[in-house]
């Protein structure tokens, strides 16, 4: 057994280590400054307090993107020095937002250790290499993100910090599975790495019914595509899709994790998943060759998702609201029915129909999934999603890219469980217009601003508080834009009581509500790390069916000019477009 030595190391603050919507975000060459990473863990440790870290079991890994793999290193010998019992690593660093938080949860080590959290090195969505961004955050014992008032310790600890602790461990070997021992001054200390997807892979058995989904994937009406975008569901889908559910090889695209991901921004939604959106025949480059029935699309780090049909987007919000309507029929693990459903607040109010019609226990929370986690571990909400391409359920604490696309396949495997071998197939596009036609339409889009100048967006989100108290004076300026959209009835900033713990979130969202149910949000993004991102979602019912049909641009169009002229986004932030368009 190898022994080392801790010694602790002087350091100084760095401005600006406050973790955003999902933790700690910057550009690689800020993460790679000396002490700079150490400082944040160190923070983390005493966040957590020295008596709940020594003693623990840790997971460390991510999503594989650059400087993950130093980071395991620095991290590893940081545990060790603050009486870390053992380390758990994925196999080369490798673990999805989603796995680690049911590695959290249900992995059993080989000495019957329990894991105690969890740094997760993920950017998520956002681009890797060594010119764009690295991340980190912390997960807890439940297997959700760390609740505010752990984050805002943390914030707090990196202002002060004055040193941090470190052992002189060698570099741990994270490519072969197995477990090393060290001996330090409080005892012993393991690594142990092991397989990225077992534990994953078996969460996922227990919750659908996979023979089912097989006879679906087999059939040859039924053809089906998945795009990693070269981030960490490359490690998953294989092992799920091809070798447990028999889908061809050639389904998987960009499914070789790679610590840039190939170039390319990992985030799984029409701008970005570019191969997969053409394959699906829904660009301009689409080629003549027949789409496949069904494509999806998941993040770096595999917490996020998106659903195509052939030549047919789902909307986020119309996807958590399809799979809350179906869950009970076509997954085994809500067959005993659903505790409750929840949104984030900006998500299309598509969901709210169907937990009415359902009579379910339904919550609209802000933006972030850590709100839903409060709600699961009391027992309150099965299933949730987010208009940001985020879909789950209480099986993990975490939103979960894989599980999404397994509750789709398993809604088309039982809506087709009759016609596999004759008749026609119900196509994804057919369940979405079933949809509509029963609980109406939620026409929704989404406008992003990427990499505005920081105070520009502030000025703007403060001239659309400022308008709020008077109601006469926005409709007037409304009215003076468009007369085909109807009148603003209220305009807050989103509030919310968490129900659990009774914490209050303020500040989470501009709203302009109208007398129709359409609604306007202005939000600032929680995960960029350069600039600021304003986002603006636009949203309008419709509840008669035989309008359900039109497309989604040319339906919104009017409540899309008055947001831009409303908010003054071109006056602001000198853009005359959205960077992206969802
Ligand atoms: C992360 C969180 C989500 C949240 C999203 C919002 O993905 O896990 O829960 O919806 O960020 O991102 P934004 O950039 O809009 O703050
Ligand atoms: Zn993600």
């Amino acid at each position: 057994m190898v022994l080392f030595k801790v010694s602790r190391v002087e350091t100084t603050p760095f401005d600006g280590q406050k973790p955003g919507t999902s933790g700690l975000r910057k550009k690689v060459k800020v993460f790679i400054q000396p002490n700079y990473l150490q400082n944040f863990v160190q923070s983390t440790f005493n966040a957590l307090t020295a008596e709940k870290v020594r003693g623990a079991t840790l997971v460390v890994s991510g999503d594989g993107r650059y400087y993950s793999k130093p980071a395991i290193q620095i991290i590893i010998k940081m545990a060790a020095a603050n009486g870390v019992r053992r380390v758990w690593v994925g196999q080369n660093g490798l673990l999805s937002t989603p796995a680690v938080s049911a590695v959290i949860r249900e992995r059993v080590g080989i000495d019957g250790s329990k894991a105690t959290g969890a740094f997760i090195l993920t950017a998520s969505h956002n681009p890797g290499g060594p010119h764009e961004d690295f991340g980190i955050k912390y997960n807890m014992e439940n297997g959700g993100p760390a609740p505010e008032g752990i984050t805002d310790k943390i914030y707090e600890n990196t202002k002060s910090i004055k040193e941090y602790l470190i052992a002189d461990l060698p570099d741990v070997d994270i490519s072969a599975i197995g477990v090393t021992n060290f001996g330090g001054p409080e005892g012993q200390f393991d690594v142990e790495v092991f397989d990225s997807a077992s534990n994953f892979v078996k969460l996922m058995k227990s919750i659908f019914d996979f023979e089912s989904i097989r006879k679906l994937l087999s059939c040859p009406k039924f053809t089906f595509c998945y795009d990693a975008l070269h981030g960490v569901a490359g490690a998953y889908a294989k092992r799920i899709f091809v070798e447990e559910l028999g889908a061809q090889e050639s389904s998987l695209l960009n499914c070789v994790p790679k610590e840039d991901f190939g170039g390319g921004h990992p985030d799984p939604n029409l701008t970005y998943a570019k191969e997969l959106v053409a394959r699906m025949g829904l660009s301009k480059s689409s080629s003549q060759v027949e789409p496949p029935e069904f494509g999806a699309a998941a993040d770096g780090d595999a917490d996020r998702n998106m659903i195509l049909g052939k030549r047919f987007f789902v909307t986020p919000s119309d996807s958590v609201a399809i799979i809350a309507a179906n869950a009970v029929e076509a997954i085994p693990y809500f067959s005993a029915g659903l505790k409750g459903v929840a949104r984030s607040m900006p998500t299309s109010a598509a969901l709210d129909v169907v937990a009415k019609h359902l009579n379910l226990k339904f919550f609209e929370v802000p933006t972030g999934w850590k709100f839903f986690g409060n709600l699961m571990d009391a027992g309150l909400c099965s299933i949730c999603g987010e208009e940001s391409f985020g879909t789950g359920s209480d099986h993990i604490r975490e939103k979960d890219g894989i599980w999404a696309v397994l509750a789709w396949l398993s809604i088309l495997a039982d809506k087709n469980k009759e016609n596999l071998n004759g008749g026609k197939l119900v196509t994804v596009e057919d369940i979405v217009r079933n949809h509509w036609a029963t609980y109406g339409r939620h026409y929704y889009t989404r406008y992003d601003y990427e990499n505005v100048d920081a105070s520009a967006a502030k000025e703007l989100m403060a001239h659309l508080v400022k308008l709020q108290p008077s109601l006469g004076e926005v409709n007037e300026i409304v009215k003076g834009i468009r007369t085909d959209v109807s009148k603003v009835v209220h305009a807050d900033e989103f509030e919310y009581k968490d129900p659990v713990d009774g914490s209050i979130s303020r500040h989470q969202g501009i709203r302009y509500l109208f007398e129709d149910g359409s609604r306007l949000v202005f939000r600032l993004s929680g995960t960029g790390s350069e600039g600021a991102t304003i986002r603006l979602y636009i949203e309008q019912y419709e509840k008669d069916s035989s309008k359900t049909g039109r497309d989604s641009q040319e339906g919104l169009a009017p409540l899309v000019e008055v947001a831009l002229k409303l908010s003054k986004m071109q006056e602001f932030t000198g853009r005359s477009a959205p960077t992206v368009i969802t």
